[in-house]
């Protein structure tokens, strides 16, 4: 008996090691990726270490470690956030436009430091602010600034951040906190906006409003794919070493945070002049927003002597960059049906010069917009361009309003279809009801139903299907599937080439045409949870989806589910749940399933994947060139078909499957390894696609 708990004491320690080895091998590869932009491993054995993590955290979830890697993956679900009090009130500083007001707090600091002043200029990130603490170098709690203090306890989400280290490296303090924000690039936040139009989410207006949203997401896998980033600026602690903020800043670096993209050390206010100027022209090329510049005291002696005004410290101050404003005038105002039928009213504007771009076109964005402004016909509107990419509309310059100049009225009926149109209590917008016969719904439903991450069938494009549509073959998303040889070949469409582009033809050949037939049929093994996102449900995105394929495994159990049954589904509130119900009772949608289905879509989960579908049985492909379809829908394929993707060649490697102008140095090892190279058309025969 002792014997045994000895063996499995340490069979204990011996799998503690291998999970600490494996934790510190993937923190240390996250840190080359994502703070030294300096990878040293392919990501397929970089997924192979995290997989073989997980494995065992699964088995043994009592000795997990705290700085696991995993957490990155997110796991967690918070109903409600904790309110924490901040150990030390977060302090915001003041704020300023002008450089006038920057030569005054010039003169503060010299009328109360005796002896020459060194500031610190940093870049004002336009992020959400944030308070890390760090205990014996592992990463045990971030609140937001909520009111300065207190505020929500987000750590499981900010733990799925990559630039935030959960462990520390070096020398570091037992205990301290660190401030910063947590930002969002221009890139990722256009990618989460186009997702959540898709889906008919409402977009986030800015970076900032984004990345604060996805900060209070309950479900911390959720977070992890929004691609935060973060920027730590100020440590605040007991005991810490250094007295100057810049050495502060350069120390939080060799713990393991990113360091911040600028720090200039200026002796003058006329060099920090020179800073704010450099930096209003550099900003508008930074990939994602700042809305300032940020001086501090350097020495940290010299902040002591000049201290803190009831609200801010003394010694720092926030230099705003003025948004560029112009006042031009509304010439009209179109409306805009998208996909799930929102209105969107949207300012034709005298052309305007705003910040290196002609402004033509803003957007009106709702009907509250309109209402809120109070905006009349042949009004001029401020536009302004921040740290923002896009034009908006700030307000309305009343001195210049005619006198009697109607209000702009919001239209009441589709201006596509004459619907009435329906403005939800509690919805800033207003939108057409008739989803399965206004014309710009059904278009942007089947555009929907063959994207990518939806049915995938990339040999029909956006012209194509609009073509199918305006000749009547194609009136909702089951006449896909009717199509056949003879009605497709030699349909012909002229596309006018918008502002001097030539016209465009698209005319229906013979390849064209077997392309468009094979691409359906490949579509009928898309799997279940991918056909209910295709489907185009109100408020369904891909993970919900997901979730509803899993939770009701076929269709027939999800469109008899009640409201409350579907509210049992982790992470679906009642508006997802009316707008299925809402779905599933109208007998046109009833209609297109059944006739999707005897198509044979796939419309329930395959538990194991099918003999057909395994065809690639676990072999190990490396994938490199060019290709007829995307690489990247490449590699989906070979999942599909059982197979595995793999960035490096090894003598793991099964096949190198070569497309044009592949890189010579994967071609000299595969041969060196005697791996078999295959083409995209050997590849389709392997797979029955041929
Ligand atoms: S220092 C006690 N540095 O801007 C000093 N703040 O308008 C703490 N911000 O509250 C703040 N970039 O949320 C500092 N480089 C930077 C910053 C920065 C953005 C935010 C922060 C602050 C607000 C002031």
């Amino acid at each position: 008996m002792e014997n045994e708990l000895l063996n499995s004491g340490n069979a204990n320690q011996r799998i503690k090691e291998e999970m600490k080895t494996l934790s510190d091998q993937i923190n240390f590869h996250n840190y080359q990726y994502y703070i030294l932009d300096n990878p040293t491993i392919s990501d397929y054995d970089f997924d192979l270490l995290l997989e073989k993590l997980i494995a065992l955290e699964k088995q043994y979830p009592e000795l997990i470690l705290p700085d696991s890697p995993t957490h990155r993956v997110g796991g967690t679900v918070t109903k409600n956030f904790k309110t924490v009090k901040h150990r030390y009130p977060m302090l915001s500083l003041g704020n300023t436009y002008s450089t006038q007001e920057l030569t005054e707090f010039d003169t503060r600091i010299h009328s109360l430091v005796h002896e020459p002043v060194e500031y610190v200029c940093e870049l004002k990130y336009d992020g959400v602010a944030i308070s890390l603490l760090y205990e014996n170098g592992l990463l045990v709690q971030a609140l937001t600034r909520g009111d300065g203090l207190q505020g929500d306890d987000v750590t499981a989400n900010v733990k799925t951040i990559k630039s935030i280290p959960l462990k520390l490296q070096g020398q570091y303090p037992s205990r301290f906190e660190v401030r910063g924000e947590i930002i969002l690039s221009h890139q990722q936040f256009e990618t989460l906006n186009r997702e959540r139009e898709e889906i008919g989410e409402a977009a986030f207006a800015n970076p900032r409003n984004a990345a604060s949203g996805s900060l209070k997401l309950q479900e911390s896998t959720e977070v992890a794919k929004r691609g935060l980033d973060s920027r730590l600026y100020f440590l605040i602690g007991e005991n810490l070493p250094s007295q100057h903020h810049y050495d502060r800043l350069q120390l939080l670096a060799k713990w393991g945070f990113r360091p911040l993209d600028v720090i200039s050390k200026a002796s003058s206010i006329q060099e920090v002049f020179a800073f704010i100027k450099e930096w209003d022209i550099k900003r508008k090329s930074l990939p994602f927003d700042i809305d300032g510049i940020v001086i501090k005291v350097n020495s940290l002696t010299q902040q002591q002597q000049i201290g803190f005004t009831a609200k801010n410290p003394r010694w720092a101050i926030a230099y705003k960059f003025k948004a560029e404003r112009v006042s031009t005038q509304l010439l009209s105002v179109d409306f805009q049906v998208g996909r799930t039928g929102i209105v969107t009213p949207v300012a034709n504007l005298h052309p305007v010069q705003l910040s290196g771009t002609v402004v033509k076109r803003a957007t009106l964005n709702n009907y509250d917009f309109i209402e809120t402004y109070d905006i009349h016909q042949n009004d001029f509107l401020f536009v302004e361009k921040g740290g923002e990419i896009i034009p908006k509309i700030v307000g309305v310059d009343l001195e210049k309003r005619e006198t009697g100049s109607p209000k702009i009225g919001f239209i009441t009926q589709c201006p596509q279809c004459g619907t009435d149109l329906v403005k939800n209590e509690g919805e800033a917008g207003i939108y057409c009801p008739n989803e399965l016969h206004c014309p710009p719904q059904i278009k942007g439903k089947l555009e929907h139903f063959i994207s990518r991450k939806a049915m995938n069938i990339d040999s029909l494009g956006e012209g194509k299907v609009e073509m199918l549509f305006e000749k009547g073959l194609v009136k909702n998303i089951a006449d896909f599937y009717s199509l056949h040889y003879n009605n497709l070949l030699g349909l012909e469409k002229t596309i006018s080439g918008e502002e001097g582009k030539p016209d465009r033809i698209i005319s229906f050949k013979e390849k064209t045409v077997d392309n468009i037939l094979a691409g359906l049929k490949a579509s009928l093994k898309v799997p279940f949870e991918r056909v209910l996102f295709a489907l185009g449900i109100r408020f369904v995105g891909e993970t919900t989806a997901k979730k509803l394929a899993r939770h009701f495994a076929n269709i027939e159990a999800l469109s008899n589910a009640t409201i409350e049954e579907l509210m049992q589904v982790e992470d679906i509130g009642e508006r997802v749940a009316s707008s299925i119900v809402n779905y599933f009772i109208q007998p046109e949608n009833l209609e297109i399933i059944l006739k999707l289905r005897n198509a044979g879509v796939q419309f329930q989960i395959s538990e194991n994947i099918s003999q057909g579908e395994n065809k690639l049985n676990g072999k190990t492909f490396v994938v490199s060139g060019i290709f007829s379809i995307p690489r990247d829908v490449m590699k989906q394929k070979i999942e599909y078909y059982g197979g595995k993707n793999s960035t490096s060649i090894s003598k793991n490697t099964d096949f190198l499957l070569a497309g044009e102008n592949m890189g010579p140095e994967k071609l000299k090892k595969a041969e060196k390894l005697v791996i078999p190279i295959i083409s995209e058309h050997q590849f389709y025969a392997m797979i029955g696609e041929a």
